[in-house]
C-alpha cells in the first residue's frame, strides 16, 4: 500500500459513533435539549464526523471563530478559512448553558443526527462575518444572503454523529476520507490531484485537469453536491454528465469520481483555501485552483483565489495548489490554451458565460464542441428539460 498525505492537523478525525455506544447515546439524547438543524447543518455535522473537516471535531467555539475571521487560522494557528458554525435561535440558545449536551435533530425528519457538547455560546456580528469571509455585505451575494437569514447566536463544541444523512441518488459515489485514502493507496497513487466543481465539466475544466494529470498519478474528480444556488445545474444532472465524460475521454485507471457532499459558500478566495484543506483530508496531494475559484458575480478578482495562498507557507498548507490561468479554445491555435500559451488576440478565443450556456441548454441548443463535449451537452439538455417539466408539473 502506498502511503497517503497526512490529514490537515495530523490526524483524521472520526466522530461517528456506532454499535452499543450509539444505542446508549441515542437513549441519553432523549433527555437532552433539542436543537433543530437544517440540511446544511446536517451536511456540516456529517463532514466533521467523517474527518473531511479535520482537524475540526465540532462546530467552532468563539475563540476559534474569532481567529478564523481575523487571521484565517484556528486559535492554535492551524490554517482554516471558513467558519463552520451552528447558528441557534436566540430563545433556544438562552435555554442552553456551557457544559450541557444537546441533541441535534433534523428539522424536516426528526432524526437525531448527533450530539453537541456545548462549550461556547456567543453572539456574532453578521456584517463583520460577511465582510471578512465574503469581502462584501451585499445581500445579492448568495453566501451573504444565507448568512443574514440565520440567527446571530452561535453554539460551539465537539460533536458526535449518531445518524448519517442518506444520499438520494448516486450512493455509490459517496466515499468518506478514510475510504478515498485507502483507494488511492490501493491504486498505488503517490500523488493525486483534487478537482472541485459545482458545474458540468466543460473543455476548460478538462484541459486543466489533464495538464495536472500529466504530472500526477491520479485525478480525484470531486464535485460538490450539497446545497448550491438555485440557478446552478442540479447535482443529479451533473453526475450523469461526469459519468459520460469519464467514460469517453478519461483513462479509467487514472481517475476516481467521488462526491463532496458539502454546501457551496461562494466565498471565492477563502473557500479555495477551505476546499484545498478538505481535499487534503480526502488524500489529495495537489489541488487545482483556476480562474475565479468558488466565485460568483463580480465579487472577486479573477486570480484572487490563487493569490490568497501566499498568506501561508507550503508546510502549513501541506497540499500543493496548482494554479491555472483562464483557459479557452483558440480557433487559430486549434486547441485549448491560455494567455501563457496562445499568441492570438481575443477575437480568436471562444468565450461563453455560464448564463449563456445554461440558456442555450435550456433551449435544447448544443454549445460548440470546442466548449463542451457533445456527449456532455446531450446529457445536460436532457437533464434540464426534465427539470423544467418537473418544476412545471
Ligand atoms: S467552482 O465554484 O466550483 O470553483 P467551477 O465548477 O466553474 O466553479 O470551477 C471548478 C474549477 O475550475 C475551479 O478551480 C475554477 O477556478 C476552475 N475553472 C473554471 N473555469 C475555468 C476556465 N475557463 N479556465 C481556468 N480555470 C477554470
Amino acid at each position: 500500500m502506498t502511503e497517503t498525505i497526512k490529514p490537515h492537523g495530523g490526524t483524521l478525525i472520526n466522530r461517528i459513533v456506532a454499535g452499543e455506544e450509539r444505542e446508549q447515546l441515542l437513549k441519553e439524547a432523549e433527555q437532552y435539549k433539542q436543537i433543530p438543524v437544517n440540511a446544511w447543518t446536517v451536511s456540516d455535522l456529517d463532514l466533521i464526523g467523517i474527518g473531511a473537516f479535520s482537524p475540526l471535531n465540532g462546530f467552532l467555539e468563539e475563540k476559534d471563530y474569532r481567529s478564523v475571521l481575523d487571521r484565517m487560522r484556528l486559535a492554535d494557528g492551524t490554517v482554516w478559512s471558513i467558519p463552520i458554525v451552528l447558528p441557534v435561535e436566540e430563545k433556544l440558545a438562552a435555554q442552553l448553558a456551557v457544559g450541557d449536551k444537546a441533541a441535534l435533530i433534523g428539522e424536516e425528519d426528526g432524526i437525531v443526527y448527533g450530539i453537541l457538547d456545548v462549550r461556547s455560546i456567543y453572539q456574532i456580528d453578521q456584517r463583520e462575518e460577511a465582510v471578512k469571509v465574503f469581502k462584501t455585505d451585499d445581500l445579492e451575494h448568495p453566501g451573504v444572503q444565507k448568512l443574514f437569514s440565520r440567527p446571530t447566536t452561535y453554539v460551539g463544541g465537539p460533536i458526535q454523529v449518531l445518524n448519517r444523512p442518506k444520499p438520494g441518488k448516486f450512493q455509490e459515489f459517496y466515499f468518506d476520507p478514510a475510504e478515498t485514502r485507502q483507494r488511492f493507496s490501493q491504486n498505488g497513487w503517490k500523488s493525486v490531484v483534487g478537482f472541485q466543481t459545482r458545474n458540468p465539466v466543460h473543455r476548460a475544466h478538462e484541459y486543466i485537469q489533464k495538464i495536472a494529470m500529466e504530472i500526477v498519478d491520479g485525478l480525484f474528480l470531486n464535485p460538490l453536491v450539497g446545497e448550491t444556488k438555485s440557478d446552478d445545474i442540479s447535482a443529479e444532472v451533473r453526475m450523469k454528465s461526469y459519468l459520460v465524460l469519464l467514460e469517453n475521454y478519461y483513462p479509467k485507471q487514472r481517475t476516481f469520481l467521488g462526491v463532496f457532499p458539502a454546501a457551496m459558500r461562494y466565498a471565492g478566495p477563502r473557500e479555495a483555501i477551505f476546499h484545498a484543506m478538505v481535499r487534503k483530508n480526502y488524500g489529495c496531494t495537489h489541488f487545482i485552483v483556476g480562474r475565479d475559484h468558488a466565485g460568483v458575480g463580480d465579487y472577486y478578482g479573477t486570480y484572487e483565489a490563487q493569490d490568497i495562498f501566499k498568506n501561508f507557507t507550503a508546510a502549513e498548507l501541506g497540499i500543493t495548489p496548482l494554479f491555472f490561468e483562464h483557459s479557452f479554445f483558440c480557433t487559430k491555435c486549434g486547441n485549448m490554451s491560455t494567455s501563457k500559451t496562445c499568441p492570438h488576440d481575443k477575437s480568436h478565443h471562444m468565450h461563453l458565460s455560464g448564463t449563456k450556456v445554461r440558456a442555450m441548454l435550456r433551449e435544447g441548443i448544443c454549445p460548440p464542441a470546442e466548449f463542451t463535449r457533445p456527449e456532455v451537452a446531450k446529457v445536460l439538455i436532457e437533464g434540464m428539460s426534465d427539470q423544467l417539466v418537473q418544476s412545471q408539473s
